[in-house]
């Protein structure tokens, strides 16, 4: 299986290009099936889960075409099957936006339940709950979740849980519903406002996006358009804290800087520089970096999402620091291997306390998901000597060409298939 051979060390230094964002990706391929006219998306992160989606959607008979690297087009006309297989679903979660999708344009829909990174248990009641306000009968049953309605109806509809895919899902199934539909206590997440521009340019009638109550006025029909995705927030902030944990400058490139306040304040707050441009932020780490305290909160607080890749800037910061997890169950599955690399990190239940230490070395790794595995390969850019880090399938799923825009900021990491690969690679750098 290919793996990541790392030499660590070496600030990264030099600048680096942004791609689009992955969970706004999900969730805008999957609405595309929503007309019967051409969708021109563009910006797509050429990922393992974007891969996957598309081939779920071709899989239920819409037409796909890869027309450039980054750009796809979809067609739904030909759709003829509101089944989608669990061999897609069980490897991505997001797959089950097509249940939103399928509802709202077919008034039906059978979706595999899915699988993702097991980082808690990630239930879909709130989704559920989302569907039956419309007048959706779901059940789940066979490992499936059957979702059908003889008409949509648009309801006043209160999450319990500020959930990103409930909000998205529910968005789309309202977007074809007869009526107003307002979705109280939603999530308020760049791609959230990115899927909804998104569906309003396929004719769709969204406010509110962005904030916590989303008012949605169903239409009959959606049309074809062309539309360019939002840049990753979360690969741009992988990026600023390898910056910071190698003590390097990296300018990094074609995102929004707004999106990223609350890790560019965690930076400036522990001692890095930050600089803010209209489409860039410029990170120069230094060295004894402060500890600090995270907690982990839906947008515009500190992402989940980033919380291992914080816990690897601070593990080798001067001083104690504790980590929050507030949205998932089991997120610190990372920091047994941290440990191995000579990081000083406590779990105690959705805590995780870190004694910052001198260095870490080199270790051989697995990724247990893909934040965490990102977050390792930050480690074993810090670390001394040589990281090894298995399972990066899980990596690939969210970072396009991860190894090939760290190497142009002049990091020693190759991906290898073999052992000999692997003493090529310390030949090379030694
Ligand atoms: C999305 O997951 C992202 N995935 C996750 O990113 C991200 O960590 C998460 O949002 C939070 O920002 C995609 O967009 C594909 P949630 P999602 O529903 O939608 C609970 C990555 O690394 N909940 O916002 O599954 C849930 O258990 C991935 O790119 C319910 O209780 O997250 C969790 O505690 C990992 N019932 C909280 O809400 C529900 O019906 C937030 O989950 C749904 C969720």
């Amino acid at each position: 299986m290919e793996q990541y051979i790392i030499k660590g060390g070496q600030p990264l230094k030099g600048e680096v290009s942004i791609g689009g964002a992955k969970n706004a990706a999900l969730g805008i391929l999957a609405a595309a099936i929503m007309t019967d006219e051409t969708v021109t998306i563009e910006n797509v992160p050429d990922v393992r889960d974007v891969r996957v989606m598309l081939q779920a959607i071709e899989g239920i008979g819409a037409k796909v075409k890869y027309v450039y690297n980054n750009t796809v087009q979809i067609n739904g006309k030909s759709i003829s099957d509101v089944r989608v297989d669990g061999e897609y679903v069980k490897r991505i979660r997001a797959s089950y936006y097509l249940i939103g999708a399928l509802l709202g344009k077919y008034k039906k829909a059978e979706v595999a339940l899915p699988g993702g990174c097991n980082i808690g248990t990630r239930p879909i009641d709130q989704h559920k709950k989302g569907f039956e306000a419309l007048g959706a009968d779901v059940r789940i049953e066979y490992g499936m979740i059957k979702a059908s309605a003889s008409r949509l109806k648009g309801r006043h509809i209160y999450l319990d849980v500020v959930s990103v895919g409930a909000t998205i899902n529910i968005m789309m199934a309202a977007a074809m519903a007869e009526g107003k539909t307002i979705i109280e206590n939603a999530a308020k997440e760049p791609h959230i406002v990115d899927v909804s521009n998104f569906l309003n340019a396929m004719g769709a009638n969204i406010k509110g996006a962005g904030t916590d109550v989303i008012r949605i006025t169903g239409v009959p029909r959606l049309h074809g358009t062309t539309y360019s995705i939002i840049p990753d927030q979360i690969e741009a902030g992988t990026f600023m804290f390898a910056a910071a944990a190698t003590g390097g400058d990296v300018m990094i490139k074609d995102v929004i800087p707004k999106h990223l306040e609350a890790l560019t304040a965690k930076l400036v707050e522990i001692g890095c520089d930050v600089e803010e441009f209209d489409d860039a932020v410029r990170v120069i780490g230094k060295k004894n970096l402060k500890s600090t305290n995270i907690k982990t909160l839906p947008y515009p607080g500190f992402p989940t999402d980033m919380q291992p890749q914080m816990a690897v800037v601070l593990a080798t910061a001067r001083g104690t620091s504790v980590i929050t997890e507030s949205i998932f169950e089991n997120r610190f599955k990372y920091v047994d291997e941290l440990v191995r690399m000579g990081g000083n990190i406590k779990v105690e239940g959705n805590v995780a306390i870190i004694d910052g230490v001198e260095r870490l070395t080199g270790a051989s790794v697995c990724a247990p998901d893909l934040r965490a595995g990102a977050a390792l390969v930050i480690a074993g850019l810090v670390a001394d000597g040589y990281t090894q880090i298995e399972d990066i399938y899980y990596i690939q799923r969210g970072y396009e060409a991860f190894d090939k825009k760290l190497q142009s900021l002049g990091a020693r990491i190759e991906t290898v298939d073999s052992d000999k690969e692997i003493q090529k690679f310390k030949m090379q750098v030694c």
